[in-house]
C-alpha cells in the first residue's frame, strides 16, 4: 500500500515535471488570436533591423531607440552571401556577427524574428544568395531542385544550429520568437506549377524539420501547409486572412517608405497614412506587426542589389540611414503603440463587434472578460472630417484615420494627428576637414596578361568575373585601311553597342567616346555613336559596369548581364563590319582593384601625382585619394559626392559603397496623407541627384590620418567633395488647443475623476544642442510646414516673445496651449494652434 502510494507520487512528480518541460519547450506557440508567449497572448510590435546595413557599433543605440519608440521585436533577414563567400568558407565577422547583433537585442530586453530566407530579396545582391551557387552543376533556384535544396538545408542548418549553439531560441531563453523560411514564394510557386508546390512544401518541412522550438511563418504564401504561419507583407494588410482560423493574422512587411534606384526620386510615406495602416490592421483583429523598414542603413561596398539600388537604404524609415530618428514619423508611431498597448488585454480577448457611425465610419469595439473596454473609430473617407456619436460622446474624426479609445471613452490617439514635434535635419559642413588629394589614371594602354584572356565572341560578364568586380574590359581591334573614304573627309562611321547592362563607357584608341546605362526595370542597352578612327589598327576597349545584381524575378541566376553584342561598325566603303564574333580580350576588375591601392598597406604601388599638377579637366578612369583628421563631435559623418561622376568610394580600405551623380526623375508635385498610398505618390528630389551623400561610419575612422580613396569611371571635380556631418538644425512643432466648445475630460487609471488636459507643445534638441532662436512663432492659425511655417489671418502677437522666454538657452521645453500664455485669445470661437520653428546649435555656442 504505501509502496503504492510512493510510485503515485513519483508518477505525478514525473507527470508535472514533464508538463513543465514541455511548456518550457514549448514556450512560443499561437492560436488565431495572436502569438503567444509562456501562456499569454500578445500585441507585438516589430521593426527591421538589417545588421550588415550599419555597424555593430551603431546596433546597441539603434536597438535602444526602436525599445523606446514602443517595439517589441527586431526583425532581420540572414544574408547567406555575406556569411559564406565561398562554398563551405563562412564569416559571423564585424558587421556579419549575427549572434552578437541578436544577443544586443536581447541585452535590450526585446525579442527577436530571424527570416532565414535563405532568399532574401531586400535590395540586396543576388537576393542574398552567394553567386558561386550558380554555378553549382545542375542547380536551379528555388524549385523543386536536389542540388539547390541540398545547398539551401546546409546553410539553412548552419544557421539554426548556431542559433541553438548560442541559446538564441525562445525555446531555450533567448530572443528568436519567430523564423521565416522562404520570402513571398507565392507567385513563384503558382508559375512553376508542381515543382514550384512540390518545392515549397519540401522547404517548410525541411523548416519544421529542424525543431527550433518557436514557430515559422513563410510571407505571401497563401498555401503554407501546417504549422507555418501564413503571413502578409504590403503597404495595407487589413484585409488579409491567414489560411487557418487558428492562425494570427501577422503584417511581416510593413512599408514605412520605399527604396531608390540612382536615376530615381527618393519616396517618402507621410506616416499618418502608415500609422493609419497599422491601425486599420489591428482593428481588423491583427496581432503582429513587423516594420519594413524600421531602420534601413546603408548598402556599403557591393551589396546593393539591383540592378542600380542606391547605396543608401534609408527607406524613409522611423530611424534614418545615420541612426537619427526621424520626426515626427518615429514620435507619432511611438504614441500610436502606446496606445495600442493600452488596449491591448482586450484586443487579445476576441474578435471586435463592428457598427456602423457612418457611411464610411465605423467603430471597431473589443470586450475582455475583465471588463476591458477598447475602441477604434475610422473614417475611410479621403476627404473629409465627420462628426459622430460613440458610447454617448461626440467625437471628430478627420479624413483617413482612426482615433484609438483604450476605455471605449476616450481618444488617446488619432492616426492624422501629429502631436509631436518633427525636425530638420541639415549636412552641415566640418570645416576642419580639408582634402589634398592625389591621382593616379587606371592604365589603358596595358593589358594584364595573368588575369586576362582573349577569345573569340562575347561572354557574359558575371561568368567571367563571378562577381569579384564591378568591372569587365571587352577589348578588341579594328584594322582601317587607308583609303577608307571617311579619312579623307567622308562621313565617320558609327558603332552600334547592346548590352544586358548595367553600365557601358566606350574607348576608343584610349579615349572615353561616352557612356550609357539601362533601367532596373529594363537592364538593356543601345549604344550607337559616331566614332574616330585612324587608318591602321584602332582598339575599340568597352568596360561594363555591373551595378548590383538582381534581387527579384524568376529563375534570376539565369538572367545575363554584360556586353553580349551585337557590336558592329557601320559607315565603312564595304558597308558595316560585325565584330560580334572577332577576337575579343578580357580582363576582370581594374588595375588599381588587382593592386589594392585603398588599403593602407600598398599605396606605394602606384605611382600617385599631386591633384594641383594635373589640369582639371573631366578625367575619366581616375583615382583619387586624400587622407584627413576625424571631425570632432558624435554626429554621423557623410561625403558630399555631388561633384563627382560615377565610381565607388573607400575610408581606409573599406567600401563606403557605389556612387552615382544621376539626377532623378519624377513627379514630384503630388504628396496628400489621405488615399491610398504608392510609392508614385510624395515623391520628393525631381531634377536633383538621387543620392548625394554618402554615410562615412564614425567607427570607421581613426584619429588622424584617414585615408579615402575613390575611382572615378566618367570625371568629375574631387576638389569639391567634402566631409558634412549630420545635424538636426531646428525643430517644429505644430499642435492644436482642444476644442473651445468641447470638454476635453480625461478619466485617470480608476475611471473615476475628471481632470482638463490641455495640450503642450514639447520642443527637444539633440543631447548636446540647445535652442538658440525662435526663427517661427505663431499661436492663431498658422499656415505652412516645418521650414516653411507663415502666419495666418489670425495670429497672438506675443506668440515670438513667450516661446523665447520659455525657451531659449534650453536643450528642451514645454509651453501649455492656452489663451491665457499668450495674453488673450487673438480670435475667438475659432480652432487655433501653435506653431514653432526652433533653432538649435551645440550648447557650447549658445
Ligand atoms: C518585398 C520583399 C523585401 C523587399 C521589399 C521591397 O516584397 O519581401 O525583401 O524587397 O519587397 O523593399
Amino acid at each position: 500500500m504505501e509502496t503504492n502510494s510512493i510510485s503515485k507520487w513519483v508518477l505525478f512528480f514525473f507527470i508535472v515535471i514533464q508538463l513543465g518541460f514541455q511548456y518550457i519547450s514549448c514556450s512560443v506557440t499561437y492560436d488565431g488570436k495572436a502569438i503567444v508567449i509562456n501562456g499569454r497572448r500578445r500585441i507585438l510590435m516589430s521593426g527591421s533591423i538589417h545588421y550588415p546595413r550599419s555597424t555593430p557599433e551603431m546596433w546597441e543605440d539603434i536597438i535602444m531607440k526602436a525599445k523606446e519608440g514602443g517595439l517589441d521585436v527586431i526583425e532581420t533577414y540572414v544574408f547567406w552571401n555575406v556569411h559564406e563567400p565561398s562554398p563551405g568558407i563562412y564569416n559571423f565577422e564585424g558587421r556579419y556577427d549575427l549572434v552578437r547583433f541578436l544577443k544586443t537585442v536581447q541585452k535590450a530586453g526585446l525579442y527577436a524574428h530571424l527570416r532565414i530566407g535563405p532568399y532574401v530579396c531586400a535590395e540586396w545582391n543576388f537576393g542574398g544568395f552567394p553567386v558561386w551557387l550558380k554555378y553549382v552543376p545542375g542547380i536551379s533556384f528555388r524549385t523543386d531542385n536536389e542540388p539547390f535544396k541540398r545547398a539551401m538545408k546546409v546553410f539553412t542548418e548552419k544557421i539554426v544550429n548556431l542559433m541553438k549553439h548560442e541559446n538564441l531560441f525562445e525555446s531555450q531563453g533567448g530572443p528568436i520568437i519567430l523564423s521565416q523560411i522562404e520570402n513571398e514564394y507565392g507567385a513563384l510557386d503558382k508559375k512553376y506549377g508542381a515543382p514550384g508546390y512540390n518545392y515549397m512544401t519540401w522547404a517548410a518541412e525541411m523548416a519544421v524539420g529542424l525543431r527550433t522550438g518557436v514557430p515559422w511563418i513563410m510571407c505571401k504564401q497563401d498555401d503554407a501547409p501546417d504549422p507555418i504561419i501564413n503571413t502578409c507583407n504590403g503597404f495595407y494588410c487589413d484585409a488579409f486572412k491567414p489560411n487557418k482560423p487558428y492562425k494570427p493574422k501577422i503584417w511581416t512587411e510593413a512599408w514605412t517608405g520605399w527604396f531608390s534606384e540612382f536615376g530615381g526620386v527618393v519616396h517618402k510615406r507621410p506616416v499618418e497614412d502608415l500609422a493609419y495602416a497599422v491601425a486599420r490592421f489591428i482593428q481588423k483583429g491583427g496581432s503582429f506587426v513587423n516594420y519594413y523598414m524600421y531602420h534601413g542603413g546603408t548598402n556599403f561596398g557591393r551589396s546593393a542589389g539591383g540592378p542600380f539600388i542606391t547605396t543608401s537604404y534609408d527607406y524613409d524609415a522611423p530611424i534614418d540611414e545615420y541612426g537619427l530618428v526621424r520626426q515626427p514619423k518615429y514620435g507619432h508611431l511611438t504614441e500610436l503603440h502606446k496606445a495600442i498597448k493600452q488596449c491591448e488585454p482586450a484586443l487579445v480577448s476576441g474578435d471586435p463587434t463592428v457598427i456602423s457611425l457612418g457611411t464610411n465610419q465605423k467603430a471597431h469595439i473589443f470586450h475582455s472578460k475583465f471588463g476591458h473596454c477598447a475602441a477604434f473609430l475610422s473614417n475611410d473617407d479621403k476627404a473629409n472630417a465627420t462628426r459622430v456619436l460613440f458610447n454617448k460622446m461626440r467625437h471628430t474624426l478627420p479624413p483617413w484615420s482612426i482615433s484609438i479609445l483604450p476605455d471605449c471613452r476616450n481618444i488617446v490617439f488619432n492616426t492624422a494627428k501629429i502631436g509631436v514635434q518633427s525636425t530638420r535635419m541639415k549636412m552641415l559642413p566640418t570645416h576642419s576637414v580639408m582634402f589634398s588629394w592625389q591621382m593616379y589614371n587606371e592604365d589603358l594602354t596595358t593589358r594584364d596578361e595573368d588575369s586576362g584572356f582573349t577569345t573569340f565572341g562575347l561572354l557574359d560578364q558575371v561568368n567571367v568575373t563571378r562577381d569579384a568586380s564591378d568591372y569587365l574590359w571587352y577589348t578588341t581591334s579594328v584594322d582601317i585601311g587607308s583609303t577608307e573614304s571617311f579619312l579623307h573627309g567622308g562621313e565617320h562611321p558609327k558603332l552600334l553597342v547592346q548590352s544586358t547592362g548595367h553600365a557601358l563607357h566606350v574607348f576608343i584608341n584610349g579615349e572615353l567616346l561616352g557612356s550609357a546605362s539601362g533601367t532596373r526595370e529594363s537592364r538593356r542597352i543601345t549604344y550607337k555613336e559616331k566614332i574616330k578612327l585612324r587608318s591602321g589598327i584602332n582598339k575599340i576597349a568597352l568596360l561594363s559596369v555591373a551595378m548590383g545584381l538582381s534581387n527579384i524575378g524568376g529563375h534570376y541566376e539565369s538572367w545575363e548581364t554584360g556586353v553580349l553584342g551585337p557590336v558592329v561598325l557601320y559607315g565603312l566603303d564595304k558597308g558595316k563590319q560585325d565584330l560580334t564574333h572577332s577576337k575579343w580580350s578580357y580582363q576582370v576588375g581594374l588595375k588599381g582593384e588587382a593592386k589594392d591601392v585603398v588599403s593602407m598597406n600598398s599605396m606605394s604601388s602606384v605611382e600617385w601625382v599631386q591633384g594641383s599638377l594635373i589640369a582639371q579637366k573631366k578625367q575619366p578612369l581616375t583615382w583619387h585619394k586624400a587622407y584627413f583628421n576625424e571631425p570632432e563631435g558624435n554626429e554621423p559623418l557623410a561625403l558630399d559626392m555631388q561633384s563627382m561622376g560615377k565610381g565607388q568610394v573607400w575610408i581606409n580600405g573599406q567600401s563606403i559603397g557605389r556612387y552615382w551623380t544621376a539626377y532623378a526623375a519624377g513627379d514630384c508635385q503630388r504628396c496628400h496623407y489621405t488615399g491610398t498610398y504608392r510609392p508614385s505618390k510624395c515623391q520628393v528630389g525631381c531634377g536633383r541627384p538621387t543620392q548625394r551623400w554618402y554615410h562615412v561610419p564614425r567607427s570607421w575612422l581613426k584619429l588622424t590620418g584617414n585615408l579615402l580613396v575613390l575611382f572615378e569611371e566618367i570625371g568629375g571635380d574631387p576638389t569639391r567633395i567634402s566631409l558634412v556631418k549630420r545635424s538636426m538644425t531646428s525643430v517644429c512643432a505644430d499642435m492644436f488647443e482642444y476644442h473651445p466648445k468641447k470638454k476635453n475630460w480625461h478619466y485617470n487609471s480608476y475611471g473615476k475623476t475628471q481632470i482638463i488636459r490641455r495640450p503642450k507643445v514639447h520642443l527637444q534638441c539633440s543631447p548636446g544642442f540647445s535652442i538658440t532662436s525662435i526663427k517661427f512663432a505663431s499661436f492663431g492659425t498658422p499656415l505652412g510646414t516645418c521650414g516653411n511655417f507663415r502666419q495666418g489671418t489670425c495670429h497672438a502677437p506675443s506668440s515670438h516673445d513667450v516661446l523665447s522666454k520659455r525657451c531659449i538657452g534650453k536643450e528642451k521645453c514645454v509651453v501649455t496651449i492656452s489663451n491665457n500664455n499668450f495674453g488673450q485669445d487673438p480670435c475667438p470661437n475659432t480652432l487655433k494652434r501653435l506653431t514653432v520653428e526652433a533653432f538649435c546649435a551645440p550648447t557650447s555656442r549658445v
